[in-house]
């Protein structure tokens, strides 16, 4: 029996999609949404924190603060609250109501960034507020998820391992995962790699994201992209990059729930998509087993990527920079 549902992180399902549109192409897809307070961002939120206490990194006079605009503010304000701890949340004007909601309600104090920076998004302000607080305040801890080496080894030990192990016949060909912090691809690289060599680590990023080099533009679905290329990736072993649009990603979300019954995240949607376009001009003369990470459940693009207004203002907007 579980004293508490947050100890209750990984082991996700794994479930099959089956497909008719690109023979030989197996996908799985481990659904990270299981997680207790709704995504992937669970698995580090958990990790780094226990972490961080049983080695003395910080203390119960520590106060955690993390520039987060969505789930990773929502597991860790989850997991600093079952360890006592105090944490401040930065996020900005484009946080989802939803999730700001979910953040106060665990009592985390959030700090709300309403100037946009040079690049017309929040991020950039988001870090130079945390870094005027920790001149300030000597007890504060940031976790820091873009260079935090910490935020790479939770999925090393967790969610890579369990890729790896549940694999059919234990054979990865290829894994595929959205990107913003890089946590997630870094950790779950190295551990495919180590176990499985010639396994294809193929990087989702949505265009108008920096990660990888796109020219930076309005983007409107959280979780994947970022405006800034994060330090953590460089441990990253990564073989190809597949660029979607927020178009083919709105399509996709729509799919998993029509065809598979999935309700998931905008991310998810971007992998899926992605998955897709990789093998839409590659035949595979045998069966490959093709690994994916749905990161987050669909409830909280209820006003977003599910309603109906929203998403064809957004699908008509790639439309018109021709980006499809
Ligand atoms: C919905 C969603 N998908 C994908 C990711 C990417 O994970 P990472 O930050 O580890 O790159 C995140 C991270 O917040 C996310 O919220």
């Amino acid at each position: 029996m579980l004293t508490n549902i947050l100890n209750k992180v990984g082991n996700t399902p794994l479930v099959y999609l089956k497909n008719d549109e690109i023979p030989n192409v197996k996908i799985f897809a481990k659904l990270e949404y299981y997680n207790p307070t709704g995504s992937v961002k669970d698995r580090a939120a958990c990790y780094i924190i226990n972490r961080a206490l049983n080695e003395g990194i910080f203390n119960q006079d520590t106060v955690v603060i993390e520039s987060s605009s969505g789930n990773f503010g929502v597991a860790l304000s989850a997991y600093t609250k079952m360890h006592n701890l105090k944490f401040i949340c930065v996020i900005d004007n484009n946080t989802l109501p939803v999730n700001e909601m979910l953040i106060k309600l665990q009592g985390a104090e959030i700090i709300k960034i309403t100037e946009p920076d040079e690049y017309g998004g929040y991020l950039l302000n988001r870090i130079r507020k945390i870094k005027e607080l920790l001149v300030e305040m000597p007890n504060l801890y940031w976790v820091n998820q873009y260079a935090n080496t910490l935020n790479a080894e939770a999925y090393y030990g967790s969610l890579g391992r369990e890729i790896c192990q549940e694999a059919p016949g234990q054979r990865v060909e290829y894994v595929f995962m959205g990107v913003s912090s890089g946590g997630t691809i870094t950790g779950v690289s190295k551990r495919v790699k180590k176990e499985h060599p010639n396994a294809k680590i193929i990087a989702v990023d949505i265009y108008g994201s920096v990660i990888f080099g796109d020219t930076p533009r309005k983007r409107y679905i959280p979780g994947i992209g970022s405006s800034i290329q994060p330090e953590i990736l460089e441990q990253a072993i990564i073989d190809e990059v597949v660029l979607v649009s927020e178009y083919e990603t709105i399509l996709c979300c729509k799919e998993l729930l029509e065809k598979h019954n999935l309700y998931a995240g905008g991310s998810s949607g971007s992998v899926y998509a992605a998955i897709k376009k990789y093998f839409k001009n590659r035949e595979m003369d045998a069966p490959v087993n093709v690994m994916c990470v749905f990161a987050d459940r669909g409830e909280r693009y209820i006003e977003t990527i599910y309603n109906q207004k929203w998403s064809e203002m957004i699908m008509n907007s790639s439309l018109q920079e021709n980006l499809l």
